[in-house]
């Protein structure tokens, strides 16, 4: 199931997160993401636990992912899939959809691929020895 997430998934989103991260949890408040007008992050329940969420800030026909994360037990069950296609349906005025991510983490770049998403240019070195990869979609 599909549905905004809510403070009371802290724990989960914080797990989930450190899966990206290491310091995500100083990175990234979800008290203070749920309060902002410009995030949105929407969360893939399972029995109403939080297994994926999918975190988005949207500026004017502009929305950004920040970051998409699956639990690693339920991965390559199109749950992700799910998510990116939950968000399409949420907002009626959106042109593009932009997104950074780290040139060897194939997993992340064929979802966005399958998702219609094209390179279009690279930040080098961006991660480290690692370049990223702008990848953006038109709607
Ligand atoms: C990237 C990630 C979110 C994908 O989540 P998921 O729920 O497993 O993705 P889905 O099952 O919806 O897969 C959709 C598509 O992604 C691609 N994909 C997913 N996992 C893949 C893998 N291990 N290897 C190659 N491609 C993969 C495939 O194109 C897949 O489509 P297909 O099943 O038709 O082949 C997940 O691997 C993850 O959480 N990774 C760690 C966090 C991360 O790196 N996030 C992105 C940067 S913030």
């Amino acid at each position: 199931m599909v549905d905004n997430i809510k403070i009371e998934d802290l724990n989960r989103f914080n797990e989930l997160g450190t899966l990206i991260n290491p310091n995500f949890t100083k990175l990234f408040n979800l008290e203070n993401i749920l309060n902002s007008t410009y995030d949105y992050i929407i969360g893939y329940y399972d029995n109403n636990d939080l297994i994926a969420f999918l975190h988005i800030t949207k500026s004017y026909e502009t929305i950004d992912i920040v970051n998409i994360v699956t639990d690693s037990k339920y991965r390559n069950k199109g749950i992700a899939s799910v998510l990116i296609d939950h968000l399409l349906t949420m907002f009626n005025d959106t042109k593009t959809i932009m997104l950074e991510v780290n040139e060897h983490n194939n997993p992340a770049i064929n979802l966005y691929k399958k998702h219609n998403f094209v390179e279009m240019y690279r930040r080098k070195k961006y991660y480290g020895n690692d370049d990223a990869l702008i990848m953006k979609r038109d709607v």
